[in-house]
């Protein structure tokens, strides 16, 4: 289970996740993706935010199981949608210690028949964030080529340092450059500086600004459904390559 997230807000997390999980589906591997997010932006995303949703929140809630809430949004893709009350979480008071592993104990033995299973996380460093990083195995980072891009990365790592002091176990932390502008200056920058930062972490492909990735959610549509031939479509197959093959940059 990858969690993708950084606190930092608009810097393709939903878009990393709606068309990687759809790039993975395509290499037919078996995918669920989650959406961790009050905004609903992934369920949108894949065309399937409805009012009153039921989703993740309910189960969090301890109101409904995985299996009721659970939709196969395309082949080989499943989604959780957020579910209309998962902004009460982030305001969840009672539970103590226990609130950080509401997901990690709800999806137990119930996501084994996935070959990947990504959280769209929210911008933030709350609860829900938390619940994520508590339930995965490994983190997926997004980096945008812009000037504040470094900005709260050196808390997301501290925050990683304390997951793993309270699990007792290391997480695999990747990294994406995604909105990259190839021939400004400040992009390779900002690559320098990540790959110092993260050494064998940063994937190799970087995901070039595409206005195409930014009008697609719009339509309720992945990236290889509105415009299959762009540039944005063929960045996100070649990151599902370096996530089933592992390519990183050095
Ligand atoms: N490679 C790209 N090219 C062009 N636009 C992009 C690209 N990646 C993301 N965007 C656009 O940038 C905005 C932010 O992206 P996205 O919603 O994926 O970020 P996020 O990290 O999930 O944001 P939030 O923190 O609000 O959840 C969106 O309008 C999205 O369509
Ligand atoms: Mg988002």
């Amino acid at each position: 289970m990858i969690a993708v997230i950084n606190q930092k807000g608009g810097v393709g997390k939903t878009t990393t996740t709606l068309n990687l999980s759809h790039a993975l589906a395509q290499s037919d591997k078996k995918v669920l993706v989650i959406d961790l997010d009050p905004q609903a932006h992934l369920s949108a995303g894949y065309g399937v935010l409805r009012q009153e949703q039921q989703g993740i929140a309910d189960v969090l809630l301890g109101e409904l199981e995985v299996k009721d809430v659970i939709e196969e949004v395309r082949e080989n893709v499943f989604i959780i949608p957020a579910g209309s009350r998962l902004g009460e979480l982030e305001h969840l008071t009672k539970g103590g210690a226990k609130r950080g592993f509401l997901l990690k104990e709800a999806l137990k033995n119930k996501i084994r028949k996935f070959d990947f299973v990504l959280v769209d996380c929210p911008p933030s460093s709350g609860i829900l964030g938390m619940n994520a990083l508590l339930a995965s195995e490994e983190v997926l980072v997004p980096v945008s080529g812009d000037f504040f891009a470094l900005q709260g990365l050196s808390r997301l790592m501290s925050i990683f340092q304390h997951i793993e002091e309270t699990l007792k176990r290391k997480t695999k932390k990747w990294v994406v450059l995604t909105r990259f502008h190839e021939r400004r200056k400040l992009a390779k920058e900002v690559k320098g500086k990540i790959l110092s930062y993260f050494p064998d972490c940063v994937f190799q492909t970087a995901i070039r600004e595409t206005v195409a990735l930014a009008e697609s959610p719009g339509f309720g549509q992945t990236i290889f459904e509105y415009q299959p031939k762009c540039n944005g479509a063929n960045d996100y197959m070649e990151l599902a390559a370096d996530v089933i093959d592992n390519r990183l940059l050095s």
